[in-house]
């Protein structure tokens, strides 16, 4: 069997999730603490993957810091540079000597999906089409590529459409052959100024080549948006099991799949799963609810949290109200200031959003 090797996608530009994004690469925003770009390389992984190229731009230095050589992950990761984002099909293009002529899949760093991506490539190793998409139904196809099928077949692909010919949205995984890279060349930017991997493949198709189509069945999200991010976060932590490692007062109340990482201390809180706690945090006089993801050394004191993520070294002190589906930057500070008049008083950076009762 010819040894495939995989391209991870994680330059761009992530302005959908600004102002996170100013100081850090979307893919590394922990999902359940765990960096979405890590669920990816685990499912390549276990696909039977080793050879794998990141796609890396204006982050690179965040990304190799926390992929290193991909020898934790059991992988052999080598990073190429890309200059600027000019699109996914440029971002092949300029994989082309690394590939070589073999096939590869194609992984969007910014995508997860459950149960992997192992059907796909055995798929794919079997029936060796020229490319071969996968495809998920959304309620808001105009937010993605959209696939019009005929007969099984792919017969069209759109990005992006205003008027929507199915629901079929273009999931983040594709598969190709060679192939790929003549039609890179053959397409021109498109109206966001991009090279479209959608167009590329449509080129596979006008020139009459193979380009199959395989449906999810589990689950997938892009996570470029908050509430997608969100959403992410509470479909990984309803697959956690109850693990305690910090440490926990006897005057607390634990319910439900609840994570505490070591060092974390917990005194006279309630902490309702499913949620996870990370090293190094301190939650005290608290309410920690339902799909709560707190990272690494982040303090939480008389404070209601649900549905949220909170980044590492943050701190939540004396809140006035309960919190709820936000998504709190690394080094945050939020407290009740106890000084007159009663204001809200901010430092926040650009494109932040504040939401107040
Ligand atoms: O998530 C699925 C969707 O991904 C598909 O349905 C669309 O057809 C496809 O174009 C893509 O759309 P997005 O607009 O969501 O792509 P985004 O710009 O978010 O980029 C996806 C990933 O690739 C992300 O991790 C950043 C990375 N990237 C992106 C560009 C444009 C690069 O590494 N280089 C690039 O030039």
């Amino acid at each position: 069997m010819i040894r495939i090797k995989a391209l991870v996608l994680a330059g761009g530009k992530g302005t959908r999730l600004r102002p996170i994004t100013h100081t850090s690469a979307k893919q590394l925003v922990p999902i359940a603490n765990k960096p979405i770009l890590f669920y990816g390389l685990e499912a390549i992984r276990d696909a039977g993957i080793v050879d794998v190229g990141i796609i890396v731009g204006d982050t690179r230095r965040e990304i190799e810091a926390a992929v290193g050589d991909g020898a934790s992950f059991g992988l052999k990761v080598t990073y190429i540079r890309q200059d600027e984002p000019r699109g996914l099909a440029h971002a092949v293009a300029i994989s082309e000597e690394y590939m070589g002529k073999e096939p590869f899949v194609m992984y969007l760093g910014d995508n997860l999906i459950t149960g992997g991506i192992s059907d796909f490539v055995a798929e794919f190793q079997k029936n060796k089409p020229n490319a071969q998409i996968l495809l998920a139904r959304v309620d808001n196809p105009s937010d993605f590529g959209v696939a019009e099928l005929s007969e099984g077949r792919v017969a069209r692909l759109e990005e992006k459409p205003e008027h929507p010919k199915s629901n079929l949205a273009l999931v983040g995984v594709y598969m190709f052959d060679a192939e790929i890279f003549e039609a890179t060349r053959s397409i021109e930017p498109s109206r966001r100024s991009e090279l479209e991997i959608t167009d590329a493949i449509q080129r596979l198709i006008d020139t009459d080549k193979d380009v199959r189509a395989h449906e999810v069945t589990g689950w997938w999200k892009d996570t470029g948006k908050l509430d997608d991010i969100l959403e992410a976060n509470r479909m990984i932590l309803e697959t956690v099991d109850r693990d305690i490692r910090g440490s926990v007062d006897p005057s607390c109340r634990i319910d439900g799949n609840v994570v505490i990482e070591e060092d974390a201390v917990i005194e006279g809180s309630v902490l309702r799963g499913p949620l996870v706690i990370g090293r190094g945090s301190r939650i005290v006089k608290s309410y920690i609810g339902p799909f709560t993801s707190i990272y690494y050394e982040v303090t939480v004191q008389n404070a209601e949290i649900e549905h949220s993520i909170i980044l590492e070294r943050s701190t939540i002190v004396n809140l006035g109200a309960r919190m709820e589906r936000s998504l709190v930057g690394k080094d945050v500070e939020i407290k009740k200031s106890a000084t007159m008049p009663k204001a809200y008083r901010f430092m926040l950076g650009d494109a932040s959003r504040i939401e107040v009762p």
